[in-house]
């Protein structure tokens, strides 16, 4: 037994010298150490031993298991080295490098910078504000009470209130960044003008021109003799700015609870050059920016006077300009967290 457990130890070291690569290495410590190597059959042989001799053979056997696996390690460290030095050897430093990629911003970040710009050149100053949001400044102070028909029109998604002191319905996800007129106006007392990007939120099923999250920008403005002209001045030049010179816009009359009169906004369809497609539903024409002048009950909500001040107030569907801009047919490119999709920008 004596002779045998030596005669490994003395095989095995001779091999582990000798191995060239750390897979030669590896399957000579299987050979010797896995669960039918050498070394193992041997060690279970042991209860063989007569048991006078068994202490001493198991201590040779310990040695011979020790020297075996010391020797694997020294090995290993060796050829891991020699295999890094291998690599590095083999670089070409004439090579060119790779070229690191640097991230740019997402295309509605970019939008909203450029129209921020423009309106920061007419006086506006750019407002952030909360997505959730209450019932109040959401619609009530809109001049939407809680039976108003027209908040149906904005199928909205209330949050969950029943382990708190909240009454159910009073918290939401903003279906509108018009919940930031009466929050600004109630900090700044008029002259102001703002403008609001942001996210809001709507039941709705998702489809090529509908999402349940959606980007707009709100904007409003109020000030001493502000008129209808001065609204559609504004909206002509923001929309030429954005668009270039010759686009072709168009007003109707609409409604909105939050303003009187109210005012749609419509621009020849970027997709089809007004031929009519599937994104402006046939009729040549996109719906870009509801507007209208700000209602005296929302300037009240504020504690504004409305027989001193008046003002105008519009939204721009951002998702809908960044599609319109960009000549997709698909809002859902926007929200599409593919590099290829988002490379092109
Ligand atoms: N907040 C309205 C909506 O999301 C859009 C809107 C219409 C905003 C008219 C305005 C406005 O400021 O004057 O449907």
């Amino acid at each position: 037994m004596e002779e045998e457990l030596i005669g490994i130890k003395n095989n095995a070291v001779s091999f582990i010298l000798d191995a060239e690569d750390l897979n030669e290495l590896e399957e000579i410590k299987l050979q010797f150490l896995g669960r039918s190597g050498k070394l193992t059959i041997a060690l279970k042989e042991i209860s063989n031993v007569p048991i006078e001799k068994r202490p001493e053979i198991g201590k040779l056997a310990n040695e011979v298991k020790q020297i075996i696996e010391d020797t694997i390690e020294r090995k290993e460290d060796e050829l891991s080295e020699k295999r890094t030095r291998q690599r590095i050897e083999k670089i070409d430093k004439t090579a060119p490098g790779i070229k690191s990629e640097i991230g740019h911003l997402h295309p509605i970040t970019q939008v909203i910078s450029e129209v921020a710009d423009i309106f920061k050149g007419l006086g506006f100053q750019t407002a952030d504000g909360p997505e959730i949001e209450t019932d109040y400044y959401n619609f009530t102070a809109l001049n939407m009470p809680p039976d108003a028909p027209s908040r149906d029109t904005q199928a909205t998604l209330y949050l969950d209130t029943k382990s708190t002191k909240v009454q159910p319905g009073e918290i939401l996800l903003r279906t509108q960044t018009s919940n930031m007129q009466v929050r600004i106006m109630e900090k700044i007392k008029p002259p102001v003008r703002a403008i609001v990007p942001g996210k809001v939120y709507r039941v709705d099923d998702v489809d090529p021109s509908h999402s349940f999250e959606f980007w707009q920008l709100e904007g409003f403005c109020v000030d001493k003799e502000i008129r209808l002209t001065d609204l559609f001045g504004t909206i002509d030049y923001v929309l030429r700015e954005i668009f270039g010179k010759e686009v072709k816009i168009k007003f109707a009359t609409t409604n909105f609870s939050f303003v009187e009169p109210g005012v749609d906004t419509y621009m020849e369809c970027t997709v089809c050059k007004g031929k009519g497609c599937s994104f402006c539903k046939n009729s040549g024409w996109s719906e870009i920016m509801p507007a209208g002048m700000i209602h005296p009950n929302v300037l009240k909500a504020a504690k504004i006077n409305p027989d001193q001040w008046t003002g105008f107030a519009f939204a721009i569907g951002l998702s809908r300009l960044v599609t319109l801009k960009y000549q997709m047919d698909d809002l859902r490119l926007l929200t599409n967290p593919d590099l290829r999709i988002l490379e092109q920008f």
